[in-house]
């Protein structure tokens, strides 16, 4: 822990990093098929409620704990609570991440095999693009192959210095997501027949209360702000003294929330618009699962003049904001080795790469396997890190660190009335509703 270790430079850097991580499949993938199962609108509530009352005062957390020890999740433990069992938290996140990636780079794979098909016009030429999805899916070594290349793509990157490459392509590339997902959200909703795919997100229909909506809900947010495994603790380590912690969370989580229900935006008109069948259309979407993206989008673009370069733009971009959190999910698990097995970092990235490389695989051939990856880690063990995190900020760290690091050592002005809102919220209302909210989801 003697060397020096990298800070963020610029100030927009920082957002964009921790943005970045966040920002991602989570996103775009996950939060549409998620909301189509949780029943629409309801689910959306019930979303942002979690990111309100969980998501930020844990990001806040997360950063404090990594800027405070300037080590990696594991390590970060071992500083601030030498000779405790806190570690395992930061273990236990670790194998989060590792398991994470398992199926997270599948869909990265299929990201980059719809690049493929965009470029070769083979996506705007179908006509069944449920089949073209399903082909994919009953395809093992054709999704290993661009999983393998998307795990050493982000392997590549972990290895040249991460820093200057994260910070650049977030930067860069988020805005122009962003102004894609405006345009095509704008093409959606002037779809014929949308308002009721804008009804589905907007409208609450509270007879569409499943009893784990709480859990999903939580889980997903957890997911989405990369929360709950040590990411933030790894990005909060590189964060310099003057980043204000309380504002960067803020500010990533609306982004964050902002680019999830965007996607939605654009993805449920569409799939409501054009779907042949308006009857069926929400039991499709649930039946449909994973594939909800990769379906609806093309079918979006394949309504739109010059689809073949909309699609390449999109799915690339997609790709790209995928890669920023597949890096960030790397490093964490790459940086526990390398620091607290004094490992090269080459090693290290090696070890990793290869582990993932087998998970993907596994998770290639059997979609169960896959959404066992997906369940086990967002809806149990991401809370689970989370729910532990906030009792170590809330009941262990020394209050001393915790107010110099929400204010930068008294540099920033914040209430006392703030500071002990902030401290009573991670002491009982986070854990104590996410145990109720756990529990629930397991009984009913
Ligand atoms: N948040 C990212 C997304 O939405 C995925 C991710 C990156 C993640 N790092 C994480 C999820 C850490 C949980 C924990 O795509």
């Amino acid at each position: 822990m003697t060397e020096k270790r990298v800070t963020f430079v610029s100030k927009i850097g920082v957002v964009a990093a921790a943005a970045g991580s966040a920002v991602g499949l989570g996103n775009i993938w996950r939060f549409p098929s998620q909301t189509a199962d949780g029943g629409g609108a309801i689910f959306i509530l019930v979303y942002i409620g979690c990111i309100l009352f969980f998501g930020i005062p844990l990001m806040v957390s997360e950063f404090m704990v990594g800027r405070s020890s300037r080590a990696n999740t594991a390590g970060a433990y071992h500083l601030l609570a030498p000779g405790t069992q806190w570690k395992w938290v930061g273990r236990l996140g670790v194998l989060t991440g590792f398991i994470i990636m398992g199926f997270y780079m599948v869909v990265c794979g299929w990201t980059l095999v719809y690049i493929f098909q965009s470029v070769s016009g083979s996506l705007s030429g179908t006509t069944d693009l449920s089949a073209n999805f399903i082909a994919l899916q009953n395809n093992p070594m054709r999704q290993i192959v661009w999983m393998i290349l998307f795990t050493l793509l982000t392997a590549f990157f972990i290895l040249s210095g991460v820093k200057k490459g994260i910070e650049l392509s977030a930067k860069i590339m988020m805005p122009i997501l962003f102004l894609l997902l405006v345009v095509l959200a704008i093409r959606a909703i002037t779809l014929d027949g949308a308002g009721a795919g804008l009804n589905f997100l907007f409208k609450p229909d509270w007879s569409q209360v499943k009893s784990t909506l709480f859990l999903d809900a939580m889980g997903q947010a957890f997911f989405s702000l990369s929360l709950g495994m040590g990411c933030m603790i790894t990005y909060g380590s590189y964060f310099n003294d003057n980043t204000p912690l309380v504002k960067t969370a803020v500010q990533v989580s609306l982004l964050d929330t902002l680019v999830a229900i965007l996607a939605g935006v654009v993805i449920f008109p569409a799939a409501f618009a054009l779907t042949a069948n308006p009857a069926t259309i929400v039991d499709e979407l649930v039946a449909g699962g994973p594939g909800l993206l990769f379906i609806t989008i093309p079918e979006l673009f394949n309504q739109m003049p010059g689809s073949m370069i909309w699609s390449t733009f999109f799915f690339c971009l997609l790709a790209l904001a995928a890669l920023t959190s597949t890096i960030s999910l790397m490093e964490v698990v790459t940086v526990y080795i390398h620091e607290e097995y004094h490992i090269s970092r080459r090693k290290s990235t090696l070890l990793v790469t290869t582990g993932v490389i087998i998970l993907g695989i596994f998770a290639s051939f059997s979609s169960s396997f896959f959404n066992f990856l997906d369940v086990a880690s967002a809806k149990f063990m991401l809370p689970i890190g989370g729910f532990f995190i906030s009792l170590f900020v809330g009941w262990y760290l020394d209050k001393k660190i915790v107010y110099a690091q929400l204010t930068n050592e008294r540099s920033l002005k914040y209430s006392i009335g703030f500071l002990k809102t902030y401290i009573f919220l991670l002491r009982y209302v986070v854990p104590i509703a996410m145990l109720a909210i756990f529990i629930y989801g397991l009984v009913a």
